[in-house]
């Protein structure tokens, strides 16, 4: 009997070991100069937002913790960033056209709005992610005025 469930108990730590061998490419991109932050000047508030918030998804560089680096957690994390980045990959800013930019500033904003950003089980492991309303106001007023400022391009050239 004793034999019996030392097996059971063996069975899922060497299942969990094997797993480690399986892990994804991490999201470690060099910054080039597509990225948001090199193509606008941006307010500290609001880089701090994005930094905080949400470039962990929507850029090609993660800050990873020590726990993503886990599998299953690293799946998790993994499939997380790579649907992010396919829906908004903040390190090609400089690659769009001033309307697709302007699409983006208006869907971050809101978003950002309605909460559904950042996702909630990323505000819950970062609290730092959690954004007052005052963020979310100076979020959208700089999102707004870089719209207006890439019509205002659009339409000079
Ligand atoms: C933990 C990863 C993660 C973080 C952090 C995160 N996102 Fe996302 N984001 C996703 C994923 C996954 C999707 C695609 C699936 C979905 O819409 O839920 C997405 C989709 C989006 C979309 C497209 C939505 C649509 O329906 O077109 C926008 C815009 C967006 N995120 C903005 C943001 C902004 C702004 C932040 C920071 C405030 C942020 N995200 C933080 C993972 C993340």
């Amino acid at each position: 009997m004793k034999k019996y469930f030392r097996i059971i108990f063996a069975i899922p730590v060497a299942l969990f070991a094997i797993i480690q061998f399986f892990q994804p490419e991490k999201n470690r991109g060099e910054i080039t100069q597509n990225h948001l932050f090199e193509q606008t000047a941006l307010p500290e508030g609001v880089q701090t937002i994005l930094k905080n918030a949400c470039l962990d998804c929507h850029s090609n560089q993660t800050t990873y913790l020590w726990y993503h680096q886990i599998a299953p957690v690293s799946w998790m994390i993994n499939s997380h960033i790579a649907d992010g980045k396919a829906e908004l990959n903040l390190s090609e800013w400089g690659n769009w056209e001033p309307l697709d930019q302007m699409g983006a500033l208006d869907k971050m904003a809101d978003e950002i709005k309605s909460g559904e950003m950042p996702l909630n089980a990323y505000v819950l492991m970062h609290p730092k992610a959690k954004l007052t309303e005052e963020q979310k106001e100076q979020f959208h007023a700089w999102s707004e005025k870089l719209s207006e400022e890439l019509l205002l391009k659009m339409i000079n050239e």
